[in-house]
């Protein structure tokens, strides 16, 4: 039988196996079970999920399967994503903008994703702790505005360099909870 956690992660990387993989990889692995065999990991760069379109010409990629298979299965999203230019990567600003059709055209999928929980788990190569602080800064406001507006739970984030070994456990828990 097997067990299933109550978070999916969707990895923002342009890679499917680079520094923000092995980072979920090592996560699971300090959180032990479910997290090792139940937490699906999702390469985003793999789908098939295009910028926003005001025409909805894009409704048949891979949003919004991805997003029924989120909402019906788990209570936390965790979005794990790369520092690139100050910001989340262009996968996860794609992912987020695309929210937006769950306000046109499937409010319903709107209505079952409030209350749903997303954490932030973020790495980088920097080593300037003050532009650290603003970037993480920059990310909280922003997953706390659109929780707030989309009625969904931000439960927080975990920043960490790429070239730091151990995580945190304790503050990870959490984060996936
Ligand atoms: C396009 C690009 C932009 C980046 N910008 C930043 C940055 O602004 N700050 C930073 O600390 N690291 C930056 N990095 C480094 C990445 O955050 C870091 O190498 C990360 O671990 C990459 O994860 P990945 O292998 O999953 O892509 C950048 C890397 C790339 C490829």
């Amino acid at each position: 039988m097997s067990i299933q956690s109550y978070c999916i992660a969707l990895n923002g990387s342009s890679r499917p196996h680079g520094n923000t993989k092995a980072l979920l990889n090592k996560i699971s692995k300090t959180l032990g079970e479910p997290y090792v065999s139940g937490m699906p990991i999702v390469d985003l760069c793999t789908l098939n999920i295009t910028p926003y379109d005001y025409e909805g010409r894009n409704q048949k990629d891979d949003f919004i399967p991805l997003m029924e298979r989120c909402i019906g299965e788990y209570s936390t999203i965790v979005i794990a994503t790369p520092i690139y230019w100050y910001t989340v990567s262009a996968y996860v600003k794609i992912f987020l903008d695309r929210i937006t059709d769950l306000m046109t055209i499937r409010r319903d999928l709107k209505k079952a994703l409030e209350g749903t929980k997303i954490s932030v788990i973020a790495n980088f190569a920097g080593r300037n702790a003050d532009v650290i602080k603003m970037v993480e800064g920059h990310i909280n406001d922003l997953f706390s505005h659109l929780c707030d507006y989309l009625k969904m739970q931000y439960i927080g984030s975990y920043f960490i360099h790429m070239s730091v070994e151990q995580v945190d456990e304790k503050a990870l828990r959490p984060l996936f909870s």
